[in-house]
């Protein structure tokens, strides 16, 4: 096996027969996790994130920061202790990713970040409650309902506002932010004003500026140039009397879905000269809200192949799991990376590798390349760590997979599988009125 498909620390072949070699993670053996919890199963390697966790903080380590790892990428709450652990804070966007945190102790929300269009009153009121570092505030209207919950509880908000740049970053269309087109973020030119208006309110404390200009960039210039919008609007703010202590980057650094990544390192030193360069001559704290950078390359989704078929010309490799389970493929069109657990000498076949969801859109891969593989044997599906478990859903009635993290050889179950009766229980057949 070529080794650009392994994703160091995390998941590595070795050999274990004469033409045999085996996926590991962490040294646990995949087909043994399978045989134990059962697939689809997602699998996390806690050296992995430890090891992305260090390369950023390395990256950055000449600026004061604070990484605010951002909960939606993957929010289970083994991993949120693991990143807490390692001193990161979060970012979230919603009353139950700050429940997720709440639950982790208190001197884990003081390091929370809360971003979101749509803030209701209950969820702002719960950030008040946990007293969370910073709110990102997206519009006006937000302001004043913000500025209202804090009177009403007798709390003093910090707040950013969320600037929309207007930077275009190659991305795919549906994890763009940074344009004036979308619905992200305040506009540049209301942004004084607005702070202005912030700064009357004894409720709110004017603490910082913040941007994220979207998902899945690999490209460094556009972190570059929306830095170099915020460092203008910081000096411009500090010119205006506002006191600006923070600078919230927002995440958006892109792995390498197709050849997973040599080494994360370099890519994210490159993102932070990037994010540093411009901001190089203010006296600011940096906040980082790396998600997928953080999490991607450490989780993959175990899957067992169940059927093999052959229609006309199209070779079909049935799976176990589905789109509801990792919707990244059937959404994004992204490219996961799909690799037998076991690999002998096989020849190469060109298949279409789905799941048993009823929809043509339920599949992995199309048209790929990949080793003959026969029923009953095990697939991983790669980079799943980021935006898989977070968006499975329970379509057509399917439990969501287990999850488990292994640490140094231990294997925690970090979330049990899903069972039927799981999904029923808050509905009612509902003949009787309530
Ligand atoms: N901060 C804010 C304000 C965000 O909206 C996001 C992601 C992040 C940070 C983290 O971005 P990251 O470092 O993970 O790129 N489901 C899509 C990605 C959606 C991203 C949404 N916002 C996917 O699977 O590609």
């Amino acid at each position: 096996m070529s080794h650009h498909v392994e994703r160091a620390p995390g998941f590595v072949y070795s050999r274990v027969g004469k033409n045999i070699q085996r996926l590991s993670c962490e040294r646990v053996s995949l087909l043994e996790l399978a045989r134990r919890f059962g697939t689809p199963l997602y699998v996390y390697s806690a050296q992995a994130i430890r090891e992305r966790v260090q390369a950023f903080t390395q990256a950055f380590s000449d600026v004061e920061h604070l990484i605010c790892y951002s909960v939606k990428a993957n929010s289970n709450l083994g991993i949120l202790r693991l990143l807490s652990d390692l001193g990161c804070g979060f970012d979230v966007v919603s009353g139950g990713e700050i429940e997720r945190v709440r639950r982790l102790g208190q001197p884990a929300c003081r390091k929370v970040v809360f971003s979101g269009v749509g803030k209701t009153v209950p969820e702002i009121e719960a950030a008040l409650e946990a007293d969370i570092l910073m709110f990102n505030v997206e519009s006006a209207s937000e302001l004043s309902v913000l500025a209202r919950c804090a009177a009403k509880l007798k709390r003093r908000a910090r707040i950013a506002l969320r600037v929309n740049p207007d930077v275009s970053a190659a991305t795919h269309p549906y994890i763009s932010t940074g344009l004036q087109k979308h619905k992200f973020g305040v506009p540049l030119g209301e942004a004084r004003k607005l702070y202005t208006r912030a700064a009357q309110s004894k409720y709110l404390q004017v603490a910082g500026v913040s941007l994220h200009i979207g998902s899945q960039i690999t490209d460094y210039a556009p972190f570059a140039a929306a830095m170099e919008i915020a460092a203008e609007l910081v000096r411009q703010l500090n010119r205006d009397g506002h006191r600006i202590r923070y600078i919230d980057c927002g995440g958006g650094l892109g792995i390498d879905y197709r050849h997973g990544q040599a080494s994360h390192g370099q890519s994210i030193s490159g993102y932070a000269e990037a994010i540093i360069g411009p901001l190089a001559d203010l006296p600011l704290r940096l906040l980082l809200e790396p998600g997928r950078s953080i999490v991607g390359p450490a989780g993959v989704l175990l899957t067992h192949v169940l059927y093999r078929k052959i229609n006309g010309e199209k070779k079909f490799v049935v799976v176990d799991a589905a789109m509801n389970d990792l919707i990244r493929p059937s959404l994004y069109q992204a490219e996961h990376q799909i690799v037998p657990v076991s690999i002998s000498d096989c020849q190469p076949e060109i298949v279409d590798i789905v799941g048993p969801i009823c929809e043509s859109g339920d599949y992995f891969a199309r048209d790929r390349s990949v080793p003959a593989v026969k029923e009953g044997e095990l697939l991983a599906i790669l980079d799943a760590g980021a935006y898989g478990m977070s968006l499975a859903s329970n379509y057509n009635s399917r439990p969501r997979p287990a999850e488990v993290l292994v640490d140094r050889g231990r294997v925690r179950l970090i979330r049990k599988r899903e069972t039927i009766s799981d999904l029923l229980a808050l509905e009612r057949v509902g003949l009787k009125p309530t």
